[in-house]
């Protein structure tokens, strides 16, 4: 197979870059650019730009406004798709085009694509190029959650904290509002407007009766576009006149249970709007795997998991988290027990530590916030 140019570098960074524009809009489906070009010039651009919406191929054939394509190459971040969903298939809008020349920098690993609209092209005298490793690691990373989710049928798990500098996430009153500052307090609305669905335990749930909805500055998030609220709730503890519960008939309400709850509570909640589901397994991990195994089921393909530490832990062990983001406060808290971030078993040898793929830090406001990407999908 031919290799990539490097004008099909430049092009297809291009469409990386185009493909970052969805983010936020187009949910459980892959943020994808794309570039149509022919002899180094640009003909058009285009963008996966919201859910349901037109594929970022068409978007960029479109933009080439009936021009004729004959010798164009179009570049695009992910594997084109060949299937029938909201949209018709992009192989069809390319080849009816006329493009006679593809380059690619990732594939698209759900089992309805996997190389199956590349196979299309190049049955139709369609030439295939795909890019080498940098480039093709960069539009992997574009779409962690929808890689995961392809591939497991779980959500990409992001765990968020706010930590003191004496490294503890509550004081020994349970208090932690607010560890971190206001910019990265902001940060973390970005990010609940971003995924699919916001994690608690019903201890958070109780102490700071959290609304737990996305309000970033500057760019309101419609109730359509707020996240789903989870609460891991094993005995459906949780009042109904927290305002969790009280906003269900607004923004999408989880409740996750397991077989020891009373029918009266489940029911309590159900009648209040929120949805309840029945985590199986023996041990907290155990019901972690069973309750995002349905959520991901449910079409979740990315959660925000705020802790806190009891809930945070039974992630860890159930291996279910897949990058940290934790904001490091200018504060210390004492206090013997005061909260640690993680709880849960851990482990009890250093060589079995869970160690960072990536570990990048910057500054946000008065705090640090280290990124530390665990997994790779
Ligand atoms: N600084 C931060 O970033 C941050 C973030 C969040 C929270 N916090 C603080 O952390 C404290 C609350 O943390 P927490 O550890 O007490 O409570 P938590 O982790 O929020 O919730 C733990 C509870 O969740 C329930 N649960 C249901 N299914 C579970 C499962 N599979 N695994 C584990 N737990 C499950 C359990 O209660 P049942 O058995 O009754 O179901 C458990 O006691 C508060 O003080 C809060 O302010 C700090």
């Amino acid at each position: 197979m031919a290799s990539a140019t490097d004008t099909d570098r430049v092009h297809l960074r291009r469409a990386i870059e185009l493909a970052e524009r969805g983010r936020g809009r187009v949910r459980s489906n892959p943020l994808v650019g794309a570039v149509v070009a022919r002899d180094g010039e640009v003909l058009g651009e285009g963008w996966h730009e919201r859910f349901g919406g037109p594929h970022a191929e068409v978007n960029a054939i479109a933009a080439c406004a009936g021009g004729d394509l004959t010798g164009a190459t179009l570049y695009v971040s992910l594997e084109p798709c060949c299937h029938e969903g909201k949209t018709p298939p992009c192989t069809d809008a390319i080849l009816q085009a006329g493009i006679g020349r593809v380059v690619i920098a990732s594939d698209d690993p759900t089992e309805k694509a996997s190389g199956r609209g590349l196979g299309i092209l190049r049955d139709e005298g369609v030439e295939i190029v795909i890019a080498d490793d940098g480039l093709e690691g960069m539009a992997r990373m574009l779409n962690q959650p929808f890689r995961k989710h392809a591939r497991t049928g779980r959500p990409w798990v992001l765990l968020k904290l706010a930590m003191s500098l004496d490294g503890k996430v509550a004081t020994q009153a349970g208090d932690s509002q607010w560890i971190s500052g206001e910019e990265s307090r902001m940060r973390a609305h970005r990010w609940r407007a971003d995924l699919d669905a916001v994690i608690v335990g019903v201890g958070t749930a109780m102490a700071d009766d959290p609304e737990l909805t996305a309000r970033p500055e500057g760019a309101p998030v419609t109730s359509e576009q707020q996240p789903r609220r989870v609460v891991f709730d094993s005995l459906a503890r949780l009042s109904t006149t927290s305002r969790l519960v009280a906003s269900a008939g607004e923004v999408p309400l989880t409740v996750v249970v397991s077989r020891a709850a009373a029918r009266a509570d489940t029911d309590a909640l159900q009648a209040a709007g929120a949805q309840v589901l029945v985590a199986t397994g023996e041990n907290e991990p155990a019901r972690v795997c069973s309750a995002v195994d349905q959520l991901g089921a449910m079409g979740i393909t990315s959660a925000l998991l705020e802790g806190g530490p009891r809930l945070a832990g039974a992630f860890l062990d159930a291996g279910e988290i897949d990058e940290v983001r934790l904001f490091l406060a200018p504060i210390l808290l004492g206090g013997r027990t005061a909260r640690d971030p993680l709880e849960g078993q851990g482990v009890e040898l250093i060589a079995d530590a869970q160690r960072a793929l990536s570990f990048d830090w910057e500054r946000v406001g008065d705090d640090l916030l280290i990124s530390a990407r665990l997994r790779e999908w």
